[in-house]
C-alpha cells in the first residue's frame, strides 16, 4: 500500500528543513532527486567496512567489492530486463550518449546517413550527434512534433528515409514531459535498419521499462534522477551493438594486453568501456536506490506521480493567466510560465515562499523556439511530493502578479 508520508519518513531532505523561513517544497526532481537514508547507508557501509578497488586485488576486501560492484550490475540489468553483460557503468546518461555517439556514432556513420533527432531533445542528446555530424559528415533531421510537442509513431514515419542509420529520442522529454511510444518508433526504425537510442533519463526513474519489450537498442539513463547518488549512470546496449562499438577511455581494467608496438587487447563488453577506477560508491548507491525503488513498486510510483499531476494541473489552472505549455503530459514534468513574470524573476519569487522549481531553457535550447517564448518554469515531481506541496506551490504562483520589476514574456 503506497504510504507517501512514510515514504517521506525515508529521507534526509524531507525531515522539517526550511527555505527562507519556509517549509523547503522540492520540485525540481527531474533535475536531481533526493536520496533516501538506505542509499547513503549502503555507501557509508563501502568507505567503512571494504573499501579497496574492484577488480584488481584477490583479498577478501576487494573481492567483497567486486561482489558488490558486478552484483550493482546484475541488479540494473534485472531492473530494466537486460543481461548483465549489456549494463555499462557510466557518469551518467550524458556520457552514455557521448559513449554512444564516439564509440558507434563516428565508426560507423557516413556522409550519405541521417540521424533523426527532435526538436525537444536535452543538449545531451544533440550535442553529442552534432560532433558525428561534423565529423563524419553526415546528416542530422529533426522530427516534427505533433502540435503538443510529443514525437508520435507517424510522424516517425513520414521522417525516415532509407538513409537513416539512428533515430535518437527521449522517451521523456525534460521540458515536454510526454511519454513516447518507444516500442512502436523502434519497430519502425528496424524496418528501415535504423538503430534507435533511448535517452531515458526522465522515464526511468518513475515507470517499469523493459528493454526486450520495448526492442531499444541502447538506453541511456542518470542514477541521481533515482535516488542514487550523482556521478553514476548507465548504458545499457545490445550486446552485439556493444561488441563492435569503440570504447571512449582507454587504461586500466578494459585491456587484457598490450605490447611496446601499441597492440593492444581489448576486454569484453562491458568492462571494454570502464577504462580507471570505477565510481564504486556510486554503483553499490545505485544498486540501493533501485532496490529501494522495487520495494514500493515502479508501478506505484507511476500511478501516484499521474494521480499527482492531475491534482497539479488542475490547481494550477487557477492562476489568472497561467500557461502551461504540456497540460496533457503524462509524466511529472510541467513546465509553464505565469502572466507578465520573467521565469527566472518568478523562480526566485517562489524561492522566496520556500519552493524550488527550474527556470530557463532547462537545456532544450531549440525547444523555445516550438514554445515561442525565451524561457520557462518547470516544477517536476517525484513520488515523496504531496498535494499539500502542490497547494503551497500553487499559492505561491497566485503571487506571481506582485511581482512589479518583471520582464514581460509574451
Ligand atoms: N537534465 C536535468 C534537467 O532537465 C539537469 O533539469
Amino acid at each position: 500500500m503506497f504510504d507517501v508520508q512514510q515514504i517521506r519518513k525515508d529521507f534526509p531532505m524531507l525531515r522539517g528543513l526550511t527555505m527562507q523561513g519556509h517549509p523547503l517544497v522540492y520540485l525540481d526532481n527531474a533535475a536531481t532527486s533526493f536520496k533516501p537514508y538506505c542509499v547513503l547507508k549502503a555507501i557509508e557501509n563501502y568507505y567503512y567496512n571494504c573499501t579497496s578497488n574492484s577488480h584488481r586485488a584477490d583479498y577478501d576486501l576487494s573481492q567483497q567489492v567486486d561482489e558488490l560492484y558486478e552484483g550493482a550490475r546484475s541488479k540494473v540489468a534485472k531492473f530494466i530486463g537486460a543481461k548483465k553483460s549489456e549494463i555499462v557503468f557510466t557518469s551518467g546518461a550524458s556520457m552514455s550518449l557521448n559513449l554512444i555517439a564516439y564509440g558507434w556514432g563516428i565508426k560507423y556513420l557516413k556522409p550519405e546517413d541521417e540521424i533523426l533527432l527532435t526538436e525537444a531533445e536535452h543538449a545531451s542528446n544533440i550535442l553529442p550527434w552534432f560532433k558525428v555530424a561534423e565529423v563524419t559528415g553526415c546528416k542530422i533531421k529533426y522530427i516534427p512534433l505533433d502540435e503538443k510537442g510529443k514525437l508520435t509513431p507517424e510522424n516517425v514515419s513520414k521522417t525516415i528515409t532509407k538513409n537513416t542509420k539512428v533515430i535518437s529520442v527521449a522517451q521523456v522529454t525534460n521540458v515536454m514531459g510526454y511519454v513516447i511510444d518507444v516500442k512502436a518508433i523502434a519497430k519502425i526504425a528496424h524496418q528501415y535498419g535504423a538503430i534507435i537510442v533511448v535517452d531515458g533519463a526522465q522515464s526511468v526513474p518513475h515507470m517499469k521499462i523493459d528493454v526486450k519489450d520495448l526492442d531499444c537498442d541502447f538506453l541511456c539513463f542518470s542514477g541521481h534522477k533515482m535516488c542514487g547518488p550523482t556521478g553514476i549512470g548507465v548504458l545499457y546496449g545490445k550486446y552485439q551493438l556493444l561488441d563492435c562499438m569503440d570504447p571512449l577511455l582507454t587504461g586500466g581494467g578494459m585491456n587484457t594486453r598490450f605490447d611496446m608496438c601499441g597492440d593492444v587487447g581489448l576486454q569484453i563488453p562491458p568492462l571494454k568501456f570502464e577504462a580507471g577506477t570505477q565510481n564504486i560508491e556510486g554503483a553499490i548507491g545505485l544498486a540501493a536506490a533501485i532496490e529501494y525503488l522495487e520495494k514500493i513498486g515502479m508501478d506505484e510510483i507511476a500511478k501516484y506521480e499521474f494521480e499527482l499531476r492531475q491534482y497539479m494541473i488542475d490547481k494550477m489552472k487557477e492562476i489568472e493567466g497561467i500557461t502551461i505549455y504540456n497540460p496533457t503530459a503524462d509524466s511529472g514534468i510541467v513546465t509553464f510560465n505565469l502572466k507578465g513574470v520573467f521565469a527566472q524573476d518568478a523562480a526566485s519569487l517562489l524561492n522566496s515562499k520556500g519552493v524550488c522549481v527550474r527556470s530557463g531553457q532547462h537545456c532544450a535550447k531549440i525547444l523555445m523556439e516550438f514554445l515561442k517564448t525565451t524561457a520557462t518554469l518547470r516544477a517536476s515531481l517525484y513520488f515523496y511530493n504531496t498535494k499539500e506541496e502542490i497547494d503551497i506551490f500553487v499559492e505561491a504562483c497566485k503571487k506571481g502578479g506582485d511581482f512589479l520589476d518583471a520582464f514581460f514574456n509574451d
